[in-house]
């Protein structure tokens, strides 16, 4: 088969690892890809906002098989595009349509589906731009901390937490007066806040059948402890040990399954990856958001814990028949550290070079904003490379990956220090 990836971060790369080990390959694409990528297979230099110029790719490299890594093509309906088109329509691509990409799209669209499937969640109510005196009446009716979450796609900077009430009145104003965050937050969630541990649940579906993948839990601030803004995640770990057997049964029968049922009763057709955002309170899931693709950088530790052939996995999920997979799992603990750039996630610098990345037997290296120039890797992005190893406990896992970190150099190199020492009282 010849496949093409869609994207060029760090859940790419590990697609891109795992697919190039396939038997049912010929040959892998990726678009537009990284430095990393570009090991697995050929890069393509294209826009994943321009449809067309990916329909020209598709067509011309004989594409038997799409894999789309982010959420904004999802949601601008690359899936209804290729089943529009007569040359596309029978190439299967992984991937929800945009009404299942809605889940993800769409934050108000998501809560009414789960209250209409009766999926446990934080209790809300929607605010449009002309109803500000509202959701400020509304803000006051809670208790702190409060949760406002712009509706629409913001980079993952939509949502505000925020102790107190004034600030979150301002905050309130600025995302529907001002659009703090453009048209996204036009429309504002307000949200009960929910107090316990998050971790995240990733689906592969097609729509009737599915498999719930290993879980993972990520680290979303840029400082340790737990401090500072939020990223887009600067590390994370599979299994979560606090996730046992009970726990992820509740998921499955709680969540997972009312939302494929929901669904196909709603006739959303939605083949792919489900990625679902989870609060454990008192050993009880609540749903905190829906995604319509894998994580970053979840996927650098849920992809190398699958032993199955992944291209078969996906083939088969296209084709009908994911009934006939049985996921099997690595017992070990991955464990992935990012490397960013100094400054990110504000403003910071591209296009220093990358030194120490040969002889890594320890880990795996995965790029997420590295560019190939005159045979130089140089960083190209905020985040930079996903280091994951496995072992056989958590602990060993991220020492695993501290030790192949401190031998990769770039000016203004960050991570945090401090992964995986909160799951430590639950080991
Ligand atoms: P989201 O973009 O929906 O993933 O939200 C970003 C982060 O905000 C989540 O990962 C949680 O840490 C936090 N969060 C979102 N909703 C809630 C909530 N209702 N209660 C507590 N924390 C939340
Ligand atoms: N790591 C969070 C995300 O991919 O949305």
């Amino acid at each position: 088969m010849n496949v093409l990836i869609l994207g060029s971060g760090g859940r790419e790369h590990a697609f891109a690892d795992q697919i190039s080990k396939s038997k049912l390959l010929n040959k892998l694409y990726i678009a537009p890809g990284n430095a990393g990528t570009g090991l697995c297979g050929t890069n393509v230099n294209l826009s994943l906002i321009d449809f067309d110029a990916i329909r020209n790719c598709v067509i011309s490299l004989h594409i038997n098989l799409v894999i789309v890594g982010p959420e904004d093509p999802l949601v601008n309906g690359i899936v209804d595009f290729f089943e529009q088109d007569e040359l596309l329509k029978n190439i299967p691509i992984i991937g929800p349509s945009k009404k299942g990409a809605q889940l993800e799209g769409s934050k108000d669209f998501s809560k009414q589906f789960m209250m209409r499937h009766s999926i446990p969640t934080a209790q809300y109510q929607t605010f449009t731009q002309n109803q500000l005196k509202e959701g400020i009446a509304f803000l006051k009716t809670l208790h702190p901390p409060y949760v406002l979450k712009a509706d629409g796609l913001a980079a993952g900077k939509g949502v505000i937490i925020s102790s107190n009430i004034n600030e979150a009145t301002q905050e309130l104003t600025e995302m529907l007066q001002n659009l703090k965050f453009g048209n996204a937050s036009s429309s504002v969630v307000i949200e009960e806040f929910l107090d316990g541990i998050e971790l995240s649940t990733f689906v592969l579906t097609n729509g009737t059948d599915y498999l719930i993948l290993p879980e993972a839990k990520d680290y979303k601030r840029i400082g340790d402890g737990d401090t500072g803004l939020n990223t887009g995640g600067m590390g994370a770990v599979s299994p979560v040990p606090f996730a046992d057997k009970a726990f992820m049964k509740k998921v499955e029968d709680q969540i997972v399954i009312p939302t494929i049922k929901g669904l196909k009763n709603e006739q959303i057709p939605y083949l792919g990856f489900l990625f679902i955002g989870l609060m454990n309170i008192n050993g009880n899931p609540f749903v905190i958001e829906y995604n319509c693709r894998m994580g970053d950088p979840e996927t650098e530790v849920v992809l190398p814990r699958i032993k199955n052939d992944l291209l078969e996995v996906l083939s088969k999920a296209a084709n009908g028949n994911l009934n006939e997979i049985i996921l099997d799992i690595d017992t070990q603990t991955a464990a992935t550290i990012m490397l960013v750039s100094g400054g990110y996630p504000e403003n910071y610098e591209k296009g220093f070079e990358i030194s120490g990345l040969n002889n890594l037997y320890e880990s795996t290296v995965y790029h997420a904003g590295t560019v190939l120039e005159n045979n130089i890797v140089k960083t190209n992005g905020g985040r930079v490379l996903a280091i994951t190893s496995l072992a056989t406990n958590l602990t060993q896992a991220f020492n695993k990956s501290y030790q192949t970190a401190a031998s990769i150099k770039f000016s203004g190199k960050y991570n945090r220090g401090d992964l995986g020492k909160d799951l430590i009282k639950y080991l």
